[in-house]
């Protein structure tokens, strides 16, 4: 039961404020989801709930936390831990930097393995102990394609993407282990029009436009493999491609690639 004392069931998405949370946050509103909005722009978040709200007549809350804090992470855990009607976290407020490893502000590395890794770890524990005891729901954990390659220039980006995949595949397979109906995805987008590539400084127009995804169709496949229990949710036919071949070729092939594309282009 809600606040209302309705039975609707909530989603909590983390990085609603922008770009494919906002999006989700949306698409479940229409599924009839109470939704907690969370990431650390206040004011972006309440619009989001009253429209929420307006459009949808659900239930929709907003609570500013940053995530790569402790605080942040708290305050969110509680959330989790004590919703009756937890149903789905979606775990995805996210950022990319440019440059490379040593040369960056080691700040903004230290904030992204919090956020990618630390807050996953966190929330999902959170997640898990209420929604195991209720045997119901689950959660998204939005990775990357980045997931598949190692790329000098994005080092942790790649590895925290990596790792956000194989965590997940690991709950999936303990969650299976234990005939569980919770479920988990790790969702792997490729490049998609948000506000991810303004915050890292990248220059859209180097990708050509052919590979660019709408966040509105990442969500609209992740939300149809959610229905089907899909473990890997790659959107888009071309990246589905991709990853195909990446996982075929052998990793010492995909290092030399690598490192002579990032020669080339001076990354
Ligand atoms: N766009 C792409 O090409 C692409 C491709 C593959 C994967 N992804 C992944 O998709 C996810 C969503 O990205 P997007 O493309 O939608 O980017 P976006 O438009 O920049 O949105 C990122 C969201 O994350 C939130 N966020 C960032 N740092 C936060 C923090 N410390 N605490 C709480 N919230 C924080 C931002 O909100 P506030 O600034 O208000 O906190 C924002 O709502 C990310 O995990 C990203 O890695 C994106």
């Amino acid at each position: 039961m809600n606040a209302a004392g309705d039975s609707r069931p909530l989603a909590v998405v983390t990085g609603a404020s922008a770009g494919i949370g906002a999006v989700f946050a949306r698409r479940l509103a229409a599924r009839g989801y109470d939704l907690l909005l969370v990431a650390r722009r206040a004011d972006r978040l309440q619009q989001l709930a009253a429209e929420l709200q307006r459009a949808h007549g659900v239930h929709a809350g907003a609570l500013a936390a940053d995530l790569a804090s402790d605080a942040g992470l708290h305050a969110v855990e509680q959330r989790l831990a004590s919703a009756a009607n937890l149903e789905l976290l979606v775990n995805n407020a996210g950022f990319g930097t440019m440059g490379r490893f040593f040369r960056a502000d080691v700040h903004g590395q230290d904030q992204m393995h919090r956020l990618h890794v630390l807050a996953t770890v966190r929330l999902c524990h959170a997640a898990l102990v209420n929604l195991t005891a209720r045997n119901r729901g689950g959660i998204i954990n939005v990775s990357s394609v980045a997931a598949f390659l190692q790329s000098p220039g994005s080092v942790s980006y790649c590895a925290t993407k990596t790792w956000m995949n194989v965590f997940t595949d690991g709950l999936y397979q303990e969650l299976r282990s234990l005939n569980s109906a919770v479920k988990v995805q790790a969702l792997c987008p490729g490049y998609t029009y948000s506000e991810f590539h303004d915050v890292a400084g990248f220059d859209r127009s180097k990708v050509p436009s052919a590979m660019w995804l709408s966040a509105e169709s990442v969500v609209e496949e992740a939300l149809r493999a959610w229905d089907r229990g899909v473990l890997y949710c790659v959107p888009g036919w071309r990246y589905k491609l991709i990853v195909a071949l990446l996982r075929l070729l052998p990793a010492a092939v995909l290092r030399a690639v690598a490192v002579r594309t990032a020669r080339r282009l001076g990354r």
